[in-house]
């Protein structure tokens, strides 16, 4: 099939190369022309795990194009997705700016009927303002420019394994002829077992903003959690393992750690919370959710104020800048807001991270970068697991000893078990466990 893409952003460009991939002939386009430039010669805009290799993969097969040109992308496609950001406005409500403007390239470009997707998080009753749009701007075109939403699931750092083998597709529409052009789209996906999920619009809309609060939730659960296991001298990860083992309730994102960032969770929340507003019912639930993450972050600094007593001419070595692995995305990130809390508090702040240095100095130029974690942890104070790349689990701790100037290990992430850091002469201040002195 003919696909057109509008924005190739985390989930745009992913959307891309996986319908390239499964052999629909794909047009991608965005208005960012550097973006466009980076494509056409071949290179990601962004690290994720295999995305170069797929992006080349299916560039050279000459299935996936890209242009600066609306109409390109939007003409003679069958299905064309919208994939442009929906940040937050000051209110904390989506700006659907970007998602009206792409309605009207449809609108104008199309030149025939095509299936218009909602891919981008947007709240729920924004395929109604869409479908007004492009029944406006099209008359000629007597509905037959349908809208639908399949919202996206994917994570970043698994974004591709994710789009190639999702749980679920969802997949929301109006009319058999929609859900049918969708069915055709993803047949590749269903014959390999992955799921379609069929409802009306609004619920599709409104399940991927139900999706992402819930996982919200049980992070700032475990962070709550974490708390209390501090005050009480309880353990939060083996908490966590007892909760996990109850089927209705699972282990996966019981982490306690710094909490949740990123472009989708702090701003969805958000979004979901004003929805909610506008329709009439107050969830304070949501705000709960993300006053206990911004807690999260302050918890660490008191850790490492409590290790060091004055933070004032203290430098501190953080481990990890993106807001999780695997990604070099630094938006929301928590780490980066402990840096500006430490800062604040007169520490100095060195970081490392293998992916994400060059966006976090971008965001925060006062921050001192280093070409590794031992270098980091060179005449710091104190050292602090921000993200959980698999290169720290693997560090030589007995080096990061000797290079710190006090021996203190803060644990934002519990990604080591506490005997293993005692053995190595450090003093270990994990996350809702007990601290441990060598
Ligand atoms: C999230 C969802 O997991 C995806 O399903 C969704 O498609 C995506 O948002 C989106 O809306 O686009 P993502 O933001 O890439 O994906 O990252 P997650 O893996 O969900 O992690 C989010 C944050 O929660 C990270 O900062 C991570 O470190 C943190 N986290 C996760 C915890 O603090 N504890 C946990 O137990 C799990």
């Amino acid at each position: 099939m003919r696909v057109g893409v509008i924005g190739t952003g985390h989930v745009g460009l992913i959307t891309c190369v996986s319908l390239a991939e499964v052999g629909h002939q794909v047009a991608g386009t965005d208005s960012e022309a550097q973006k466009i430039a980076d494509l056409q010669r071949g290179e990601a805009p962004f690290f994720e795990p295999g995305l170069q290799e797929l992006l080349h993969q299916t560039t050279e097969s000459g299935r996936l194009s890209f242009s600066c040109s609306a109409a390109t992308a939007v003409a003679d496609a069958d299905v064309v997705f919208v994939c442009v950001g929906t940040p937050a406005r000051a209110s904390g409500e989506a700006s659907l700016v970007a998602v009206e403007a792409a309605a009207r390239d449809v609108a104008r470009h199309a030149t025939g009927p095509a299936v218009v997707v909602e891919k981008s998080t947007v709240p729920a009753g924004t395929s109604l303002s869409l479908k007004r749009t492009l029944r406006r701007e099209r008359p000629d075109l007597g509905g037959r420019l349908e809208v639908v939403s399949n919202p996206e699931f994917l994570r970043e750092g698994h974004a591709i394994e994710d789009a190639l083998h999702p749980d679920r597709i969802l997949i929301g529409a109006e009319t058999d002829h929609a859900f049918g052009v969708m069915r055709r789209l993803y047949a590749t996906f269903v014959a390999q077992g992955h799921p379609i999920i069929e409802t009306d619009i609004q619920t599709a809309e409104l399940a991927k903003h139900a999706c992402n609060a819930f996982l919200a939730l049980k992070i700032s659960y475990a962070n709550a959690l974490a708390r209390i296991c501090e005050r009480a001298g309880a353990d939060v990860v083996a908490v966590a393992d007892v909760m996990g083992s109850d089927p209705r309730i699972g282990r996966a994102f019981l982490n306690a750690g710094l909490g949740y960032g990123g472009y989708c969770f702090p701003k969805d929340i958000q979004a979901f919370q004003r929805l909610a507003g506008r329709l009439g019912y107050d969830f304070p639930l949501l705000s709960e959710i993300a006053r206990i993450n911004q807690e999260a972050v302050t918890a660490v600094v008191d850790k490492i104020r409590e290790a060091l007593w004055n933070l004032e001419d203290k430098r501190v070595a953080l481990l990890g800048l993106s807001f999780k692995p695997g990604t070099d995305d630094i938006r929301f990130s928590p780490p980066l807001a402990l840096a500006r809390l430490l800062r604040e508090e007169g520490a100095t702040v060195v970081g490392y991270d293998p992916e994400a240095a060059a966006n976090a100095k971008g965001e925060l130029p006062e921050l001192e970068l280093a070409p590794d974690p031992y270098d980091a942890a060179s005449g710091a104070h104190c050292a602090v697991v921000c993200t959980e790349w698999e290169e720290f689990k693997q560090l030589d701790l007995v080096r990061v000893r000797d290079a710190l100037a006090y021996p203190i290990l803060v644990d934002g992430r519990n990604i080591f078990e506490p005997d293993q850091v005692v053995a190595a002469g450090l003093s270990y201040h994990p996350t809702g466990r007990p601290p441990v002195e060598p």
